[in-house]
Order: structure tokens, then sequence, then C-alpha cells
């Protein structure tokens, strides 16, 4: 299994902090953000991993990674030349560096510390199917993102992005598992309302085949969203790294 970290876009609602800087580099505590991303990748034993970044960044993105040995990766990087294409877009272009391998997706703002690898070593022995990561959170806040709804036995039976009227306080984290006929589901895609290849409707194709399963996590943060996540994000993983546990 592969890995593939998504960190292109504009990143509008932290101007001014990203009219220079992509919001992937920022600091969050005491790494870069992208750091984290990588780390739980590696944690869960997929080392290599592909950096998805938007044209005028993907040097810098070079200059502080360079091929990932410090942080245990073998790392490669892509560059995403619409950045409004949409998360669904940006994973259509990993296809040739997946060749056929299943894919670990993760956003690159996604900051976690649940343990992947029992989740890969399960997926990579499956013969078909995907895999997305849930957290609870109050129906006021899951409606801002994809929102999970699961039945009594832990079946996926709706994702719907940012609906307005939320069906369950399950939101869709950035991270998702694919096998290999994900390219043939992108290339069926259509743009959402807001013109992007939407990796709800993306989902949706494993949902309706009733191969989508969803595991639900126990802390994560989406710290690029808004200032003041990205300073919750900042003083939660800091509490975390001085208590061990990231
Ligand atoms: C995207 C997805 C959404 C998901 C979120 C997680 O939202 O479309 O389903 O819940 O990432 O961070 P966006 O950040 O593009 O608004």
């Amino acid at each position: 299994m592969k890995g593939v970290i998504l960190a292109g876009g504009l990143a509008t609602r932290l101007r001014p902090l990203t009219w220079v800087t992509n919001k992937h580099l920022l600091p969050v505590y005491n790494k870069p953000m992208i750091y984290y991303p990588i780390l739980s990748l590696v944690k869960a034993g997929i080392k290599e991993i592909l950096i998805s970044s938007s044209p005028d960044h993907s040097g810098q993105f070079a200059n502080l990674l360079k091929g990932g040995s410090e942080l245990g990766a073998k790392l490669y990087y892509s560059v995403q030349e619409n950045p409004k294409g949409g998360i669904a877009n940006a994973i259509g272009m990993a296809k040739e560096f997946a060749d056929n391998e299943k894919i670990a997706v993760v956003l690159g703002d996604n900051i976690f510390n649940y343990n992947l690898k029992p989740a890969v070593e399960k997926f990579v022995k499956k013969e078909k199917g995907a895999i997305v990561f849930g957290i609870r959170m109050s129906m006021m806040e899951s409606k801002h993102y994809g929102v999970i709804e699961m039945d009594k036995t832990g079946k996926v039976v709706s994702i719907e992005e940012k609906p307005e009227e939320p069906k369950s306080d399950i939101a869709q984290a950035g991270i998702y598992f694919y096998d290999s006929r994900v390219f043939d589901f992108i290339n069926k895609l259509r743009p959402s309302p807001r013109g992007e290849l939407e990796v709800t409707d993306l989902n949706n194709f494993y949902l309706k085949e009733g191969t989508l399963e969803c595991n639900l996590l126990d802390w994560w943060i989406d710290a690029g969203t808004s200032h003041d996540e990205l300073l919750r994000a900042n003083n939660l993983v800091a509490e975390k790294v001085h208590k061990g546990e990231l």
C-alpha cells in the first residue's frame, strides 16, 4: 500500500498567512503541519508517499522534506495545476504513482494520533473496497464536513457533503483508503455545485457497491479550516506532545 498526501489548494480561509506560504508548511507547535500526516503514514508502515502540492510551493516542500529519509519515508512529489479541482481530482493524479497498488490518502492538514497500522494490515488483504474514517462531534460542527451516517451494526448508510441538516454526528475525516479501482471511479465523477470533484461523491461509489467501511477516530483535528482551528491545533498538539501522546 502506498500513501498520498494532499497539500495543494489556495487556503483562502487562512489568509493573510497563506498569501505566500502553503498552509501545510505553517507551524503546528514544533513541526510544519505536513510532518504530522507523513509521520502517521510512516507509523502505519507506509513509507512510499506522494506529496501533491500547488505549482507555487512544490519547491518549498522539496526543500523542507527532501527525499524523506529523516522522517523514515521515501517521498515523491507531484503538482496539482488546478488548485480548485478538488480532492478527488488531486487523488486522480496519483494513478501512475499508485501503479495498481492500494492507496491511503491523507489530507495534509489532518492531525490525529490514531494508529492506522491495524486498518492497513486488514485492508491490504481485502479483495476490494474503501475505508473512510469518522469522528464524532456536535451536529452543529459535523455539518461543516462530509457527514457519515452509520446503522447500529456499524454499516455506512449514507455520506453527504456539508448537509444543511446532518443525519449524524459523525464527520468524515480526511483519511481515505482505496483499492486500485479508485481511478476508474474518479473518471466517472462530475464537478459538484462548488465546481470540485468531491471526495464524498467518490466514496459514494463504494457505498453503493456495498464495499465501504468506516472506522472511528478518537481524536482528530483539521488544522487548516480557520485561524481559530489552527490556534486550537497548536495548543492541542503541544498538550499531546507534552503528554507523550503524539
Ligand atoms: C473536505 C471533504 C469533506 C471532509 C473534509 C475533512 O472538505 O470534502 O468531506 O469532511 O475535507 O477535512 P473541504 O476541506 O474540502 O471543505
